[in-house]
């Protein structure tokens, strides 16, 4: 499918729907400067996901200090929205959007203003950094200062315990509440965009499929493929902040000219 029709039909998708999901992982965040994982040149080219285990985060001390060394060029730089999540923000004013569902853990769908109560969380995020020995909790902001000045493993300046950011490392579980609203939000609309995503790591990758199982119509944007591209109504390979910039601004100039958007 061309990226003219891609564009229209998601318009088209999107108008017929009254409940969307928009899916996204950290390619929606690129644009934003912060790396993705299995994208050309992402995180899991330069460091090995096995060491980012939380056994290894809690039982190394060079697990801890390639940790934050990955940390201080992701999550700690200050990132602004991209299109893409203004995009999404706009759909949500729209009156379009249930809810999302992300695996990413840098807070910019908030930031571009979609409701903290509309964006599940599955990986946690990483505002807030937790002492594991006694509790004592600082904001990302005053850590990444610390890390700015130099510190490789920043420590609790009250206890000297273990700091770990609030998101969910390898072999962790999920936030059960927060999994369990995802999936019943996700099994009850009639649209899920996916955006940023190589839906490759469970249990998040299923709440595409729970989607499409329960009926709903499934659009993926996505620079690279997915396991889910057979299932797609429409399948764009474009970069997320023009593609759903452009479909959004379709969507809402229908609405203007009552003009009749692509089928499907
Ligand atoms: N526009 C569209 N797609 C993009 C863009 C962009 N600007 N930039 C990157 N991509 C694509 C990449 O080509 C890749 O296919 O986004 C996808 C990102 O996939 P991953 O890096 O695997 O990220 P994600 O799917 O979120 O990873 C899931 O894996 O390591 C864990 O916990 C980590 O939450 C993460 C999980």
């Amino acid at each position: 499918m061309d990226l003219e029709t891609g564009i229209e039909r998601a318009a088209g998708l999107i108008k017929r729907s009254h409940r969307v999901v928009v899916f996204t992982g950290a390619g929606i965040s690129t644009e934003s400067g912060i790396p993705d994982f299995r994208g050309p040149g992402g995180i899991w080219s330069r460091y090995d996901p096995e060491d980012f285990t939380y056994q290894r985060f809690i039982s190394s001390d060079s697990a801890r200090i390639k940790h934050w060394e990955m940390i201080k060029e992701t999550f700690a730089i200050e990132a602004s929205p991209n299109p893409a999540h203004i995009a999404i923000a706009e759909l949500d004013r729209l009156g379009k959007l249930d809810c999302i569902v992300t695996q990413n853990v840098d807070n910019l769908h908030q930031k571009a203003g979609v409701s903290g109560k509309k964006v599940f969380e599955l990986h946690g995020n990483t505002r807030w950094i937790k002492c594991l020995g006694c509790g004592q909790r600082y904001p990302m902001s005053e850590i990444s200062q610390r890390l700015k000045m130099g510190e490789a493993v920043p420590d609790c300046v009250k206890c000297h315990g273990i700091l770990k950011p609030d998101a969910v490392f390898f072999g962790e579980t999920l936030p059960q509440d927060v999994l369990n609203d995802a999936i019943a939000h996700s099994q009850s609309c009639d649209l899920c965009i996916v955006v940023g995503s190589t839906l490759l790591v469970y249990p998040a990758a299923y709440l595409p499929y729970y989607a499409v199982q329960a009926g709903a119509k499934l659009i993926i944007i996505n620079l690279g493929e997915t396991p889910m591209d057979a299932e797609a109504s429409v399948l764009i390979a474009g970069k997320a902040g023009e593609v759903l910039s452009r479909i959004i601004e379709k969507v809402k100039g229908s609405s203007n000219d009552g003009g009749a958007l692509g089928a499907e």
